[in-house]
């Protein structure tokens, strides 16, 4: 089964999602590069490294490079990326030719964001190997790096010229990983699907499942295309974060990265971190009288079938609130936060207190997450 999405930015261009697609043929149209160099860390490397390197070649018919990063939020950073300029320039890499990112959303980032930048821009095609690339990261042209003081601080927008996804390399994907991928999954129900919301709580023993079985495909397969349609929508009506619009694919990233932060992104997957920060942004919605308790305990109750609980380590209010300052979603030296108003519908607002934003994270210390 092949589902097409296409994303309406400048270019537009195609998400070509296929099962066991690392076994055909993969073109973009109206590029061909006299060489191509595959970005990947080195487990995912050695997985699927050979496998696409060997398809690229027969479909592009020339020689296909690699550029190994070391995995790991801690590894996105300006240090990797200026290996990689030297890597490329080694390779004397032109225009024309074509980078290809294998890998998770870090991978994704670093290499896009190498891609923006290297030669003043160079082609590239997102291969999304988690679950949180292939609904979310590999989509829409956020690309950057991490800074000391904040998450990707450093960035472009850039375009891939393609994102293509093979649903079947989840089954290597550690469990953890799959799990943490899944808050981003319920994020776009919040944000803007109630439908969608509903097929994951009647989901859940699927999408909970240690082991994938071959009868669950078609779920991660619609998963997977619903949450890239709704992506592509939302980037394609405010590609740059011009209208703010786009700010709503934020929701629980604003407290989610504040956490990520603060502990140094060594104890916590950038989805754990996003699903408390839903919760957090849920509680405050309903503190503040935007959201009703009965939904906020709707999306909570999904989010603990699935398994997104983590037991957030004692955090300084004071640190998550400096973090927070950090944040790109801070304008005119005022923080905006992404707050649902029912299942399907979020509002962008500034229009609370410090206090409110501290409450909503003492709540989270009390019980496990
Ligand atoms: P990740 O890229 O760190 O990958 C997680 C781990 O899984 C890595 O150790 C990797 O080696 C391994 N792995 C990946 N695919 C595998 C597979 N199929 N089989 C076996 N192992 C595999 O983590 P992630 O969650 O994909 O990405 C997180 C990053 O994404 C963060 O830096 C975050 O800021 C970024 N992000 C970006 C956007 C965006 O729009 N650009 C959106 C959301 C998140
Ligand atoms: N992940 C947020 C965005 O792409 O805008």
């Amino acid at each position: 089964m092949v589902t097409l999405v296409a994303v309406r930015t400048k270019p537009t261009y195609t998400i070509h999602i296929e099962p066991a697609l690392f076994d055909q043929t993969m073109l973009t149209p109206a590029i061909k590069p006299r060489q191509i160099c595959i970005f990947s860390d080195p487990t995912v490397f050695g997985i699927y490294g050979s496998k696409l390197a060997a398809v690229l070649q027969s479909s592009y018919h020339c020689p296909v490079e690699s550029h190994l990063i070391e995995s790991g939020e801690t590894n996105k950073n300006l240090v990797s990326v200026a290996y990689a300029y030297n890597h490329l320039a080694d390779l004397r890499f032109e225009r024309g030719d074509l980078m290809v990112a294998l890998g998770g959303g870090v991978i994704g980032d670093l290499a896009g964001f190498v891609a923006a930048t290297y030669l003043r821009g160079v082609p590239y095609v997102q291969v999304p190997t988690t679950l949180l690339a292939q609904v979310d990261s590999s989509v829409g042209g956020k690309t950057g790096v991490d800074h000391p003081l904040g998450k990707n601080l450093i960035g472009a927008f850039y375009q891939p010229r393609a994102v293509w996804i093979d649903p079947h390399v989840l089954r290597t994907l550690p469990l953890n990983q799959r799990r943490a991928g899944l808050a981003e999954v319920v994020k776009y129900g919040v944000i803007a699907d109630q439908a969608f919301f509903e097929f994951l709580e009647n989901q859940v023993a699927v999408l909970r499942r240690d082991v994938i079985r071959d009868e669950d495909w078609p779920v991660w397969n619609e998963v997977i295309a619903r949450c890239c349609q709704i992506k592509a929508d939302v980037v394609a009506s405010d590609e740059k974060e011009i209208t703010g619009h786009r700010a709503i694919l934020n929701f629980g990233h604003t407290f989610g990265h504040a956490f990520e932060t603060v502990t140094r992104y060594s104890s916590l997957l950038h989805g754990e971190a996003v699903a408390a920060g839903m919760r957090a942004a849920g509680r405050m919605a309903c503190a503040l009288g935007l959201w009703s308790a009965q939904e906020v305990d709707r999306v909570e109750q999904l989010l603990d079938a699935l398994e997104l609980k983590v037991a957030l380590p004692p955090l300084e209010p004071s640190a998550v609130l400096d973090a927070m300052r950090s944040d790109k979603k801070v304008r005119a030296g005022k923080l905006h936060m992404v707050l649902p108003q029912a299942i399907g519908k979020v509002c962008v607002t500034s229009d609370f207190k410090k206090e409110d934003v501290l409450t909503a994270m003492r709540s989270l210390a009390e019980t496990k997450v």
